[in-house]
């Protein structure tokens, strides 16, 4: 019986130590130990035995069920151990592969444009005002010094909601609403806006496109504050060295009326393909306003003069950033907005 006992633990040692994972080990367990297995077969046997080697073998069966057990956990831990590594490694995150790069937006060019030009203008002590798209033809000609049947309106053909309302053709509307609003008070805005004309749509002309208008009025301001203004702006925009050339042209709005052109940031001035060998490139209109619209407005044009500017934000962009087609600012490619990330810096 003995030897039966020391070929059985013989036996439980060499299948604990084969079992490769938790549930073959348990499966030894219940197959050695178990109420069926052969160790509680040979504690029941033991009847048969002498009374006093039933003592003898009681223990040495006790002894081995307690080695075995103990080799059991042992390997069970054993193996415990080793589950919970595979599983680490297998959920393991290898922190030196490359991630995912977060694609991040940018401001559009023009929005870049605008809002440069409104934190300088901000800097001087100006408001940022607004006006609506759907104008009534009052607001867009008519306080502008454009009536009913004046030519230069010709040059301006827009949408017609109805006979008295349309879709601004520019942003001076906004000169006099706001002179309505602020009731003879000195006024000094810039108003940035979309404008919208029947042109048609080519490399440099769009139906739909941006304008920024400035307007400047209190008592003494003069064509010196005009130029003066126009020329921080224009080195701002286009770098320190620029000189600015006023040349006289025709605005219903404004008396005397001129043309603004920025010394070319191409060749300095000598003459290249961006300014047509000129040595200047124009850049916006602008003038002193009419009497007739300060009236219209409520103001007294004896008492208090102004001036006016209107940009076209487009052009601005497009001569800054080198763009040669305005349509690349309206058909919201990635290739061509993602260019303008860094600018500015
Ligand atoms: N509104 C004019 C246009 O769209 C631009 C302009 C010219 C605005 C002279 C002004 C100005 O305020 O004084 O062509």
């Amino acid at each position: 019986m003995e030897q039966q006992l020391n070929q059985l633990k013989a036996e439980m040692l060499q299948k604990i130590e084969e079992a490769t994972n938790l549930k073959a080990l348990n499966e030894v367990r219940v197959a050695y130990l178990g109420k069926k297995g052969p160790i509680t077969d040979l504690l029941k046997g033991m009847g048969k035995l002498s009374a006093e080697e039933r003592p003898k073998m009681g223990a040495l069966v006790n002894t081995v069920r307690e080695q075995v057990t103990a080799e059991l956990e042992t390997k069970a831990a054993i193996l415990e151990e080793q589950a919970i590594q595979a599983q680490l490694a297998q959920e393991s995150i290898d922190v030196t592969l490359p991630g995912a790069a977060m694609k991040s937006g940018n401001r559009h060019p023009l929005t870049r444009v605008i809002e440069e030009i409104e934190d300088l203008f901000i800097s001087m002590g100006y408001e940022i005002a607004e006006g609506p798209e759907v104008e009534k033809d009052y607001y867009n000609f008519e306080a502008l010094n454009l009536p009913k049947d004046h030519p230069a309106r010709d040059m301006q053909d827009t949408f017609y909601i109805s006979e008295e309302i349309l879709l601004r053709t520019q942003t001076s509307p906004v000169q006099a609403r706001t002179m309505e609003e602020k009731q003879g008070a000195a006024v000094r805005i810039i108003c940035p806006g979309k404008v919208f004309r029947r042109d048609s749509d080519d490399a440099t002309h769009s139906h739909q496109f941006m304008q920024i208008e400035g307007l400047v009025v209190g008592e003494n301001i003069c064509m010196s504050d005009l130029k003066g203004t126009l020329d921080v702006l224009t080195k701002k925009m286009f770098g320190a060295d620029r000189e600015i050339r006023l040349r006289p042209s025709f605005f219903p709005f404004t008396e005397p009326s001129v043309e603004v052109d920025v010394s070319c940031f191409k060749c300095g001035g000598s003459g290249c393909n961006v300014c047509k060998q000129t040595g200047w490139i124009e850049i916006l209109g602008s003038g002193m306003v009419h009497p007739n619209v300060l009236a219209m407005a409520g103001y007294d044009p004896k008492k208090v003069s102004g001036f006016a500017f209107g940009i076209g934000v487009e052009r601005i962009a497009m001569l800054k950033y080198g763009v040669d087609d305005i349509r690349h600012f309206y058909t919201n490619d990635v290739r061509f907005l993602s260019q303008f990330e860094r600018a500015e810096g």
